[in-house]
């Protein structure tokens, strides 16, 4: 038995009244109520109370008053029934009456109260994470981490995936996002990068025969950083062989039904699917959030077309004029309308204006443009976007790629508006046949939607053939969950002269290919099989399950937003002789 404890915090109930107990953690809260002091002390597993009284043990309660929040303590005491029971919590029916008392170590007064809810502001919590980690729910978001983590390895293994490490010390590679380099010591001027995942190693380790390979990995890539992305984040990255699209989308789509069922207790239904094509057309997003339905309509649709030649410019000179049908919302105010007119028209939005058109109870119309369209006009736009009595219509006009950025942004904050995204329910979705290549008008050349190593659809590879680059789709795929990109991966081309020829549409000379990716264009001519695979963000996945939208409070030592770690305060300086080995100059 340990000399500081015989059970936890969290561990004692009636059916232990009587016993004699030692527990030791830290002082979360003290109560003096003169002759009473009560104690809550704090450990992993929960909080017990403790009771000090005056009369039994005038000494002993005199040295608990005198306790600061966060000191380590070790009791030990006699389990009694609580007179004031406290029901929201598991050792809420109990007390130690306490004997005896061990103060382990003293601790400053913290920054921010160490509590469920915190005073602390985001920069104090970082700086003094260990403290913030103290806190229930940041502690059980980690443990939730863990239970995942175990959760996919169990799946994965019966699924006879094998565990393989791969190198952090890599090189750098020209496509993709930025890279975090490592100079070289013992190679002047030249530098390591970390990987921004393990792509080609994971598809060598298929060359190499190890059929079916997973890794719960760090990824590095020095891109902006959102509430859904930081420098290094975890991957669980996997790869088959001998399997296309299908099988891959079916292995994982059990892991996740896998991890829903015995993380979260949901039986998940199979995963819908639908085309990149579908998800723009619909929901202006390769990741919409489909728990809630509000599709786009295309008012200006060749085959029915409701608003053009009616002398309203703003529709008439528009690429593309997309409705949606707020259900039940003709009740909105003329503020609530100004709102949602100033929110398109936010930078981050796009738009130039909002047009709306409200279904009377009485199924008459009105609407902002009624100028210029009378009452079967609008009975139009309303069959058009199947609205009713009590519906309201949002309208946008403008350019095409840009208005369905801007009413998907316009659809999310509505959902939001109408309390359909609540964050316990899940909706999983397939977003399929992804463009192989992406139009980069900056550098006036295509970049790889994907990957380099994704291949083209089999019956598309004459487009590619044939210069039509744009229309090229690719057996690519992501995992879209409440309108987050879970997951993404591709089927891979494993011919060496199609990568070659990859690799010449995205710019690169026969020669920079070789010097780049050379390793594995050679590994392709030892008998490659065919093989697919895929990645999963596992702090993205944490943060969904746990029902945040930030991943950092997943993450047990996450970065801001400027990339700093600011408890230890990394990144810093280094000083000019361990530069001085690194043959590194730096700019005055
Ligand atoms: P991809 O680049 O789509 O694919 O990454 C896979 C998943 O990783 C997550 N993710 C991130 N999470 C947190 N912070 C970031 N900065 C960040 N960047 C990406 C996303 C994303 O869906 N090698 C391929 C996979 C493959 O083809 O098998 C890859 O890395 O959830």
């Amino acid at each position: 038995m340990s000399i500081y404890r015989t059970n936890t915090c969290g561990e004692l109930r009636l059916s232990d009244a009587g016993k004699q107990v030692t527990l030791s953690g830290w002082l979360q809260k003290g109560r003096d109520l003169g002759g009473m002091t009560f104690i809550d002390l704090r450990d992993r597993y929960g909080i017990t109370q403790l009771a000090f009284n005056m009369e039994s043990n005038a000494a002993l309660c005199e040295q608990a008053r005198k306790l600061g929040r966060e000191f380590v303590l070790k009791i030990s005491g006699t389990v009694k029934e609580r007179e004031n029971k406290n029901l929201q919590i598991a050792t809420g029916e109990i007390e130690i009456v306490v004997g005896e008392l061990v103060v382990l170590n003293e601790a400053k007064t913290p920054p921010f109260t160490i509590e469920d809810n915190t005073d602390g502001g985001d920069d104090l919590r970082m700086k003094y994470r260990y403290l913030d980690l103290r806190r229930t729910p940041v502690r059980n978001n980690i443990m939730l981490r863990h239970k995942m983590a175990q959760q996919t390895r169990a799946y994965l293994d019966a699924q006879d995936f094998t565990e393989v490490e791969t190198p952090v010390l890599i090189k750098s590679t020209p496509e993709g996002a930025r890279d975090f380099v490592v100079p070289s010591r013992m190679n002047p001027g030249q530098f390591y990068a970390l990987p921004q995942s393990p792509q080609t190693f994971k598809q060598l380790l298929m060359v190499a025969g190890l059929d079916r390979y997973y890794q719960i990995v760090k990824c590095f890539r020095d891109e902006d950083l959102r509430a859904d992305r930081q420098p290094e984040f975890t991957q669980i990255d996997c790869e088959m062989s001998f399997v296309e699209q299908e099988d891959v989308l079916n292995m994982f789509e059990g892991l996740v039904k896998h991890l829903f069922k015995n993380v979260k207790g949901l039986d998940m239904q199979s995963v819908p699917r639908m085309t990149y094509a579908d998800a723009m057309k619909y929901y202006g997003s390769d990741k919409p959030d489909i728990r809630f339905d509000m599709k786009f309509v295309e008012l200006n649709a060749t085959e029915n077309n409701v608003v053009s030649g009616k002398n309203f410019k703003v529709f008439d000179d528009a690429e593309l004029v997309v409705a949606i049908n707020a259900k039940g919302c003709a009740g909105y105010t003329r503020k609530q309308l100004d709102e949602l007119t100033d929110f398109v028209k936010r930078p981050q939005v796009g738009a130039t204006g909002l047009v709306y058109a409200r279904v009377n109870e009485d199924a008459s119309i009105k609407s902002s443009a009624d100028k210029f369209y009378d009452e079967t006009a609008l009975q139009a736009w309303a069959k058009a976007c199947g609205a009713e009595a009590n519906d309201l219509i949002l309208i946008l006009a403008g350019q095409a790629d840009k208005i369905r950025k801007a009413m998907n942004e316009l659809r999310l904050e509505m959902g939001t508006r109408m309390g359909l995204r609540d964050k316990d329910t899940y909706s999983c979705l397939w977003v399929l046949d992804f463009p192989l290549l992406e139009f980069n008008e900056e550098e006036n050349r295509y970049f790889a939607m994907h990957h380099p190593f994704t291949s083209p659809k089999p019956e598309d590879v004459e487009l590619l053939d044939k210069g039509e680059l744009g229309s090229v789709r690719a057996n690519a795929y992501d995992l879209v969950i409440n309108g987050v990109e879970v997951g993404g991966g591709s089927v891979r081309i494993f011919n060496k002269d199609l990568q070659a020829k990859m690799f010449g549409i995205l710019g690169f000379t026969p020669e920079q290919a070789q010097s780049q990716f050379g390793f594995l264009m050679n590994a392709f001519e030892f008998g490659a099989p065919p093989h697919a695979g895929i990645a999963f963000g596992f702090d993205r996945l944490c943060s969904l399950f746990g029902g945040e939208n930030s991943i950092r409070d997943f993450i047990a030592f996450p970065k801001n937003n400027s990339g700093r770690d600011v408890m230890i305060d990394g990144p810093s300086e280094i000083d000019q002789k361990q530069l001085d080995e690194l043959h590194i100059a730096l700019k005055k």
